[in-house]
């Protein structure tokens, strides 16, 4: 690109702790990670013209938002989501011509596609020399996330890829929206292993989880099963889980900021206990993975994001990691036949530009 080009990037998100919980208006664990999209391109011109580095196909937008996100294909209709979601909410209808470039995995639990709605959200933004408040953009790309893949989804990705803090976890009320980042100990490692097994949330039962949660808090006559108490949801699975893992979440937090390691760990396992059993979003490889881990001495081990295939995030002594990690690489191909593709992740700052 030329010398007037500019650059923006934005990271994946790994969530440490609180699944199916952000669409009850609950509490969510998420960092931001350094696996990341950047978009570099040239403002200008009323299309949005974009190729990826790692993917096939040129998308080409008109800037006023006017394309229909599931009238494009691939990759594009994600980009179409978000020029769609910002001419809504008012952008100068200003055009670019980029190029996208990111190394979050796909399919893997990892918000690859929050990633990419949020950097280039950016890029859209600083080329109409126009500005949405950090949270304003987030509900942006979350509405072009659910415009994209009609799949109803909700804030964690986006909010997280907004708003990460290097070396923090985020504790996000999902009903206030409220962001506290929340240290952690040093020479605690977060790891990240691939089941193998990709994942995308059309066409999985997310939206039919969803609509079971809702109905629950109906029934009982809340808001949202954020209200709910445990007696409430004694003998309702789903909005068991839900009720739990706010908890979980919460104490979670109470454990980083005491560096209580051990606690933190036992979280982890309940929180994958009742994703597999009471939700039901889990898959053989992803229980494999979490039970190999466990065998190989990490503290904890969960699936991470919806399920349904995807990755499990793991907490180990950073001393401790890499023997964890080759063990659990071992088991994981012995018992399933598959190979585990492990990142270890650092929590960076959330998205902003960068030297084009
Ligand atoms: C996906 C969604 C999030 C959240 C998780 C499950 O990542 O995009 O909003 O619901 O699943 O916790």
């Amino acid at each position: 690109m030329g010398a007037m080009s500019r650059a923006f990037r934005a990271p994946g998100r790994v969530n440490l702790i609180g699944d199916h919980t952000d669409y009850n208006e609950g509490f969510v664990l998420p960092l931001a990670i350094d696996l990341e999209c950047r978009v570099r391109c040239v403002p200008g011109g009323d299309v949005v013209r974009l190729r990826s580095e790692e993917l096939p196909g040129e998308v080409e937008l008109a800037a006023d938002g006017s394309a229909e996100p599931r009238a494009v294909a691939g990759w594009g209709r994600y980009a179409a989501g978000v020029v769609r979601a910002l001419a809504e909410r008012g952008r100068p209808p200003v055009g670019l011509d980029g190029v996208v470039s990111s190394s979050v995995p796909l399919g893997a639990g990892l918000s690859s596609s929050a990633a990419l709605e949020v950097a280039l959200a950016l890029a859209l933004c600083d080329a109409a020399d126009w500005a949405l408040p950090p949270l304003q953009l987030a509900l942006a790309c979350q509405a072009a996330e659910q415009e994209a893949t009609g799949v109803p989804t909700g804030i964690m990705d986006q909010l997280a890829s907004v708003s990460g803090v290097a070396g923090h976890a985020l504790l996000v009320d999902c009903r206030s929206l409220d962001v506290e980042p929340v240290p952690l100990p040093p020479g605690l490692a977060v790891l990240v292993l691939h089941s193998g097994v990709e994942r995308e949330l059309e066409g999985t039962e997310y939206a039919e989880r969803r609509a079971a949660c809702e109905a629950a808090a109906r029934r009982l006559g809340v808001a949202a099963l954020r209200d709910a108490s445990p007696e409430d949801v004694a003998d309702e699975p789903r909005a068991r889980h839900v009720v739990t893992e706010n908890a979980r979440v919460l104490a979670a937090a109470g454990a980083l900021r005491a560096d209580d390691r051990e606690a933190l760990g036992r979280l982890l396992f309940e929180s994958h206990a009742s994703l597999r059993d009471d939700y039901e979003v889990s898959t053989p490889e992803l229980d494999a993975l979490v039970a190999a881990l466990e065998d190989a001495g990490a503290l904890g081990a969960r699936l991470t994001g919806a399920g349904f295939g995807g990755c499990v995030v793991a907490v180990a002594d950073e001393a401790a990691a890499p023997g964890v990690l080759a063990r659990a690489a071992e088991d994981y191909r012995a018992r399933t036949g598959r190979e585990p593709t492990p990142y270890t992740c650092r929590a960076v700052d959330g998205a902003g530009e960068e030297d084009a």
